[in-house]
């Protein structure tokens, strides 16, 4: 794909697709993390004399003007990161009159046009500019008008964050230097089937942890009291077991759990062995990864020099039940700052933990992306990149 490089931006304007579909509460962003992101790709446009017009959607208003979904309320926060003012307009109509260097479109998705990725709302769209750039990479998994249909309508290319987001995420996984491991955590195994089925034909090492590690080990035989599981999935979880067999990735589960009555703050816990035989009493339930697994996680890391994580080990928003995963990314993070590990991490619940592990800035990549991070380790084509010929 191009890259802002290939393209001629005197005096054109730029349609820059931007994801600033950030958290707010009360009207303020309480993380500025995407916004702050998108800072050298706007500033690197105006720098060669283009005019920009951000393009970009805010949470789901299936095609309706949905007051609280304005993007006017992510204004302050972006004039904030710029450093500059930024015209905010209201419509197609108004940001084809804007006179501006610098302009933000009202959310895109309040035009039905947008999630239908319809040629004629991207044929509008196309008439306010001259050149498409995306930097969504966050929202590429999606083929909507402001994200795919318009790449194919003006000259396009990549913005600078989805440069740095693809070349991590291929130096995690289309080209890593081995052995390449991941952590894959999370509540449950359903929404991450096609990940792990693809990842074990890449990976030497998985570490499974998060409330989906139960359900391998109930489908191994484990009895985990009322510990989250889904028996649907028992088959399923064998199924990933025998193929990263085949493709020898070595799977590494918990072998032993700190484990409560309740999930709550101060709840009592002890520490429980998983593996082989679990034999929780049925009001107790697995809350995060014990000691030895820790133990065990680590020295598989200490091999490693790449390594994807995705997702918490243990159900990390309530203390104590954060240990397991705070140990593992700090030693990881450690080897990153080693200069012995390449460390990409991405995806829902993933950042807010390593951010609590106080790590996040130690890694060698964060993803801004949520769900296509997780679809391009799928192995997914991302519309949004696809339509940029890449
Ligand atoms: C995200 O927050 O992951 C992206 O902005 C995409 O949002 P969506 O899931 O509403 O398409």
């Amino acid at each position: 794909w191009k890259t802002l490089d290939d393209m001629d931006l005197n005096g054109k304007r730029v349609l820059l697709r931007v994801d600033i579909n950030v958290p707010v509460e009360e009207g303020r962003v309480t993380d500025a993390t995407r916004i702050e992101r998108i800072v050298p790709t706007v500033t690197d446009i105006l720098a060669h004399g283009g005019k920009v017009t951000l393009l970009a959607h805010f949470g789901r208003p299936k095609g309706k003007v949905v007051e609280d979904m304005s993007l006017k309320q992510v204004l302050p926060a972006l004039e904030k990161a710029l450093g500059r003012n930024v015209t905010f307009v209201p419509s197609l109509d108004a940001a084809a009159e804007a006179q501006g260097d610098l302009q933000l479109m009202e959310n895109i998705r309040f035009y039905p046009g947008e999630e239908a990725n319809d040629e004629g709302f991207a044929r509008q769209l196309a008439a306010l500019g001259d050149i498409y750039c995306n930097d969504a990479f966050s929202a590429a998994h999606r083929a909507h008008a402001s994200t795919e249909a318009l790449a194919r309508l003006l000259p396009a290319c990549a913005g600078r964050l989805m440069q740095a987001e693809l070349s991590a995420l291929e130096a995690a996984l289309a080209k890593p230097e081995r052995p390449v491991g991941a952590v894959v955590g999370g509540a449950k195994v359903s929404t991450k089937i096609a990940l792990l089925e693809n990842l074990v034909n890449k990976l030497d090492v998985l570490v499974i942890g998060g409330g989906m590690a139960n359900t391998f080990l109930a489908a191994l035989g484990a009895d985990l009291g009322k510990s989250l599981q889904e028996p649907d999935y028992y088959d399923t979880a064998k199924d990933i077991m025998a193929q990263a067999e085949k493709a020898g990735c070595r799977v590494i589960l918990p072998v032993d759990g700190l484990v409560a009555r309740d999930f709550a703050k101060g709840a009592a816990h002890e520490v429980a062995q998983l593996c082989p035989d679990a034999r929780l009493a049925e009001d107790q339930m697995v809350l995060d990864a014990g000691p030895d697994t820790v133990a065990l996680v680590e020295s598989a890391f200490a091999g490693l020099r790449t390594l994807i994580w995705n997702g918490p080990m243990g159900a990390f928003e309530i203390p104590p039940f954060d240990t397991a995963t705070v140990a593992a990314a700090r030693a990881a993070a450690k080897q990153t700052r080693d200069g012995t590990l390449t460390s990409v991490a991405g995806g829902g619940d993933t950042v807010a933990a390593l951010n609590q592990a106080g790590v996040a800035e130690d890694f060698t990549y964060i993803s801004t992306a949520g769900g296509a991070f997780l679809e391009w380790m799928e192995g997914k084509t991302l519309p949004g990149v696809a339509a940029l010929g890449g």
